[in-house]
């Protein structure tokens, strides 16, 4: 009868020690993404080959919502956001812009361009990460990556697009629904050509070079990938705990000097990015660029004091940010919170009586 019991120790042993073994094996970085925009939108997330999918791969966002996503050291992968999305309860469906094979969860399915992306390497062993935000694949959100709670050297710049693409996106490239652009296509996915995809005999860095229509992208957002072979302005390295993935950004989140390398003009005191544009109704007429705009009246970003920054609540789901899909997130996140501390307890009272 000795048994039971020999096992029941071990059992409490490993419980005891289970914060401290997650910690230690567990997630090493998380990715806050933020949904700053005025309308739900639906990331996507996608790991590179021979790194595991995250704890989802596709989930609504709501306006004002945040999502915290825990990723293994060394994981790599891209994230991007869909808009306009219809998904039945099945989860299947189709978006506007960024769909990823018609369903809620993409499963390994990429974007469908256009769709801006965020590309991460994460460093094995506290080593270096290396993020960038690209125009590759084209153009429908801004995002802006923001490096947090850093832990080693690096330049750690924030990196991403805030411009408003859709606006200064050209004719040819634009991607329009209803009334306006909804996205903005790359060069390479609109008209299939060596020169603009560095394929063939442009497939090297010194061969391919930026087009009249990359630096249309170049000029909007200094930072991020406007082109293939675009890496030295557009890599950043850091080793931080946490990247910050926000959608539709207002210009009061960044820093001041970061401003004009992300796209965000500030005239008169005022950022005119895309994310305040968003508050206000675009006007009938388009391709006015960044600051065509009449600043909106009120300022519903600016109630976090200098600098302004407005944060949205963060809902952070267990330990290192497991995921939840939005729809279970109050059920979940009351289970989690009530069944563990009866779990010791039960275990004592099973192996004790
Ligand atoms: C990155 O940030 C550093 C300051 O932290 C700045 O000197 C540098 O110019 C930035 N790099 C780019 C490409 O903007
Ligand atoms: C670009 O179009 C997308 C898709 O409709 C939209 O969600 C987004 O708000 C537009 N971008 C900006 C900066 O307004």
């Amino acid at each position: 009868m000795g048994e039971p019991r020999h096992h029941c120790k071990l059992w409490l042993l490993l419980l005891a020690l289970a914060p401290w073994l997650h910690a230690s094996t567990g997630a090493a970085t998380t990715f806050t993404i933020a949904n700053y925009c005025a309308y739900t939108i639906w990331p996507g997330t996608l790991a590179g080959s021979g790194t595991p999918q995250l704890s989802t791969t596709g989930f609504e966002l709501g306006p004002g919502q945040t999502v915290r996503l825990a990723a293994p050291p060394a994981w790599s992968g891209r994230m991007w956001a869909r808009t306009g999305c219809v998904f039945d309860a099945a989860g299947a469906g189709v978006c506007q812009t960024g769909d990823c094979g018609g369903r809620m969860e993409c499963r390994g399915a990429g974007a469908t361009p256009p769709a801006t992306l965020f590309e991460v390497t994460l460093g094995k062993g506290g080593g270096e990460d290396f993020y960038d935000v690209s125009l590759v694949d084209g153009y429908n959100l801004p995002v802006v990556a923001i490096p947090r709670a850093l832990r080693g050297p690096g330049a750690c710049n924030a990196t991403g697009c805030l411009a408003d693409l859709n606006r200064s996106c050209p004719t040819e490239l634009q991607v329009v629904y209803g009334a306006g652009a909804i996205a903005c296509r790359s060069a390479c996915e609109a008209f299939g050509q060596d020169r603009y995809c560095c394929s063939g005999a442009y497939g090297t860095p010194a061969a391919c070079r930026p087009t009249s229509y990359s630096s249309v992208f170049k000029m909007a957002c200094p930072r991020a990938y406007s082109y293939a072979y675009d890496d030295s302005t557009s890599t950043f390295t850091c080793s931080a705990d946490d990247y910050t993935v926000a959608f539709c950004l207002p210009t009061s989140g960044i820093k001041e000097s970061d401003a004009v390398f992300l796209g965000a003009q500030i005239i008169g005191g005022r950022g005119t990015g895309a994310a305040e544009a968003n508050d206000i109704a675009p006007p009938a007429y388009g391709n006015g660029g960044a600051g065509a705009y009449p600043p909106p009246t009120s300022d519903s970003y600016s109630g976090g004091g200098p600098g302004g920054a407005y944060l949205p609540p963060v809902y952070n789901y267990g330990p290192g940010g497991d995921r939840i899909p939005p729809a279970m997130r109050i059920s979940s996140a009351s289970t989690t919170t009530y069944i563990r501390p009866w779990l010791p307890l039960l275990l004592l009272l099973l192996c004790f009586t």
